[in-house]
């Protein structure tokens, strides 16, 4: 047992304490003493790592608060020097929540699942990798249990048209019962503007399965249909290749960056569920081929990018309409010129 001076930061009322503070390997546990009206529940961000008051009782007109720090802890399970005293607790505003991220592994759910973590949240990832599946139901109660909100941002390993289709509805089948049982207030799914212009594509008729699956359950819900991701643009180049030449159409697209999708999702998981869908795209209206030729370059690969009008997206025909969306689409702020130059530093640094 060893004793440590305890910080809480209070905008108005920032006060000092001298706490009890003791270490395992992996936990530490700190108990102090506070005249102030926390509530709990409430969580706090606890030197980097996020606490949860565990006990709150009153003791002569003061609130003891016993706080377990969940570690940040190496590979060995050691508790991060950062975790070890002297120990700064700051409360973060509003309430904190358990929130699922499905498919918290991927480019969406991992930002994601940062996101809410750094904002206090009790974030489960789930993915197979993590021994949770949507597909055989594996992992999926125990992730569940005492959640709130679930997000749902897992993408089928094949796109092959059975094998995608049954993917989305199997998935979706089973983790909307799992919700249901488990008592989850907030189902939030991403989805594709554009879903139901683009039904040529197996792809987006398993997303459409998904999204009717969704729309028809007992759970609350919000569908957050985003645009194209820039990360995306290369796997657009990538199948339009034949040789050096990239055909492609010079249809209006209006992507985005993957990092503000992850905002997006992060602001509307905390939000009450809409029962409705939201479009979320990037800043500015692009065309295909405009789009490809700017990142090829940015890339230096000198493949050719051919404009061809009769050329499809994904095998599918499409025109101005297609894939842009409607009116009043929440925007994010990156500007695709912006994205292209941050790829180029973050790729400097790395070599
Ligand atoms: N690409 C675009 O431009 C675009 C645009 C709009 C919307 N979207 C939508 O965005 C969503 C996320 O896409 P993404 O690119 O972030 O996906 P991603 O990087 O391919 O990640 C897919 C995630 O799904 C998980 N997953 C796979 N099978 C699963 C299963 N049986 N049970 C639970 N999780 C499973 C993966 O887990 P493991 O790591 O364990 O395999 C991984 O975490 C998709 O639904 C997609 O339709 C994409």
């Amino acid at each position: 047992m060893s004793s440590a001076r305890v910080v809480i930061r209070r905008r108005r009322h920032p006060a000092r304490f001298l706490a009890g503070v003791f270490h395992t390997k992996t936990r530490a546990y700190v108990t102090f003493t506070a005249n102030v009206n926390d509530d709990p529940g409430v969580v706090f961000i606890f030197d980097g790592a996020v606490v949860h008051i565990v006990l709150v009782r009153i003791e002569d007109g003061a609130k003891a608060v016993k706080i377990t720090l969940i570690p940040e802890s190496d590979s060995a399970g050691r508790l991060r020097r950062s975790a070890r005293s002297p120990i700064r607790v700051r409360k973060i505003r509003g309430t904190a929540m358990k929130i699922v991220v499905i498919g918290g592994t991927g480019l969406i759910g991992s930002k994601l699942v940062h996101i809410l973590q750094q904002r206090g949240h009790n974030v489960v990832s789930a993915s197979p990798s993590l021994g949770v599946n949507t597909l055989t139901g594996e992992g999926l109660a125990k992730a569940l249990a005492g959640a709130q909100v679930v997000v749902d941002v897992a993408n089928a390993p094949s796109w092959e048209d059975q094998a995608v289709l049954t993917f989305f509805e199997t998935s979706g089948r089973n983790l909307l019962a799992a919700e249901a049982a488990a008592g989850i207030g907030h189902h939030v799914a991403l989805s594709v503007v554009g879903t139901e212009r683009l039904l040529a594509s197996a792809y987006f008729r398993a997303k459409m399965a998904q999204e009717n699956l969704v729309k028809s359950s007992s759970i609350p819900y919000t569908i957050v249909r985003a645009t194209q991701f820039f990360e995306f643009v290369g796997a657009i180049a990538q199948l339009a290749t034949e040789g050096q030449s990239v055909r492609l159409p010079s249809a209006l697209m209006q992507p985005v960056a993957a990092d503000d999708v992850a905002a997006e999702l992060a602001a509307m998981a905390v939000e009450k569920p809409l029962n409705s869908t939201i479009e979320f795209a990037g800043p500015e209206p692009i065309r295909m081929d405009e789009l490809v030729r700017r990142f090829l370059q940015a890339n230096h690969d000198d493949r050719h990018v051919a404009t061809d009008v009769q050329a499809g997206y994904y095998g599918i025909k499409v025109n101005d309409q297609s894939l842009t969306p409607g009116q009043h689409p929440h925007l994010g702020q990156t500007r695709f010129e912006n994205w292209l130059s941050s790829q180029s530093q973050s790729m400097a640094v790395a070599h």
